[in-house]
C-alpha cells in the first residue's frame, strides 16, 4: 500500500453521522434526542447540547444575566467558530473536547468533557440549524415543534395568575411552563425572573430567529416524543445511513486488500 492510500484510508469512525435537533426553548428537543437513542438501540450514540457552546460574558453581561437582562436568545450568544471546531473534529474521528456550561452561573465551568469517536452525534440546541457550516456537516436537520399539549395549556391558563406580565393565549405558552418548571427546578432560577426573560427574549428572538429553521428541516416534528411514528421513521433514516456508510467501509477495505495483495 503506497502512502498516499493510507491517507486516503478513512476509518468508520471518522465519518459520524451528525444530526441537529433545533427548536424553541422548552420544546422538548432533548427528550425527542433521548427518544431517538432509545429507538436506535446502537451504542455509540451521543447527545451534544449547544447549550455547551454559549460564550463567555464580560462582568457587565455576567451582571445583567443575574438580572435577567441579558439576551442568550440571539446567536451572537453562541460561539459558532468553537462548535463548528469541535463537530469537525467528531466528524474527522478525532478527540473533541467540549464545553461544561453552568446556567446557575451563565458561565463555562472548569471542566471539560471528551467526545470520541461516536457513530452517531446528536446535536441539540435552539440554533442547531441556523449556521451554515453546521448545516453543511449535518446528516439529518430536525425542527422540534412546540409541544402544545392540553394539560400544559392548563397550566399556562394558571400561569397568568402568578405572572406580573401579560400571557397571551397562544399555543406557544406551554412551552413557557415546561422552560419555567425546568430553569427553576433544574437551572437554579427564579419564576418571576424566567418569565421576564422569555417575554423579553427568548419569545421575541424565537419568533426572529429560531422559527425561520423551519425553512430548512428535513422534518418538523410535532408533539415531541409522542411521536412515535416520526422518531421510528427517523430511527429508520439513520440506521439505513450508518449500513450504507458500513458498506461503503468493506468495499474500501476490500480495495485496499487488494491494493496490498498486488504491492
Ligand atoms: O435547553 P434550552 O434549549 O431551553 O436552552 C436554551 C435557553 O437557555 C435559551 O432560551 C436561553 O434563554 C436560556 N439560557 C439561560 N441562561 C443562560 C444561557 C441560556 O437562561 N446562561
Amino acid at each position: 500500500m503506497s502512502s498516499d492510500e493510507r491517507i486516503r484510508y478513512s476509518p468508520p469512525w471518522g465519518n459520524a453521522s451528525i444530526i441537529g435537533v433545533a427548536g424553541s426553548s422548552g420544546s422538548g428537543k432533548t427528550s425527542l434526542a433521548l427518544a431517538i437513542v432509545a429507538s436506535l438501540n446502537l451504542p455509540w450514540v451521543v447527545i451534544m447540547s449547544m447549550d455547551s457552546f454559549y460564550k463567555p460574558l464580560t462582568p457587565e453581561q455576567s451582571a445583567a444575566a443575574f438580572r435577567n437582562e441579558f439576551d442568550f436568545d440571539s446567536p451572537e450568544a453562541i460561539d459558532f467558530d468553537i462548535l463548528v471546531d469541535r463537530l469537525r473534529d467528531i466528524k474527522n474521528g478525532k478527540v473533541a473536547e467540549v464545553p461544561v456550561y453552568s446556567f446557575e452561573k451563565h458561565a463555562r465551568l472548569e471542566q471539560t468533557t471528551i467526545v470520541y469517536s461516536p457513530h452517531v452525534l446528536i446535536l441539540e440546541g435552539i440554533f442547531a440549524l441556523h449556521d451554515q457550516r453546521v448545516l453543511d456537516m449535518l446528516d439529518l436537520r430536525i425542527f422540534a415543534e412546540a409541544d402544545s399539549d392540553l394539560c400544559l395549556s392548563r397550566r399556562s391558563q394558571a400561569c397568568t395568575s402568578f405572572s406580573p406580565y401579560p400571557v397571551p393565549s397562544s399555543s406557544f405558552e406551554p412551552t413557557l411552563i415546561r422552560a419555567v418548571v425546568r430553569d427553576v427546578k433544574e437551572r437554579g432560577r427564579d419564576i418571576e425572573g424566567c418569565i421576564k426573560q422569555w417575554f423579553s427574549f427568548v419569545k421575541p428572538n424565537f419568533y426572529k430567529y429560531v422559527s425561520p429553521q423551519r425553512e430548512i428541516a428535513d422534518i418538523i416534528i410535532p408533539r415531541g416524543i409522542e411521536n412515535r411514528v416520526a422518531i421510528q421513521m427517523i430511527s429508520s433514516q439513520i440506521t439505513s445511513t450508518l449500513a450504507t456508510k458500513s458498506a461503503q467501509h468493506q468495499l474500501e477495505l476490500t480495495r485496499l486488500g487488494k491494493i496490498a495483495e498486488d504491492s
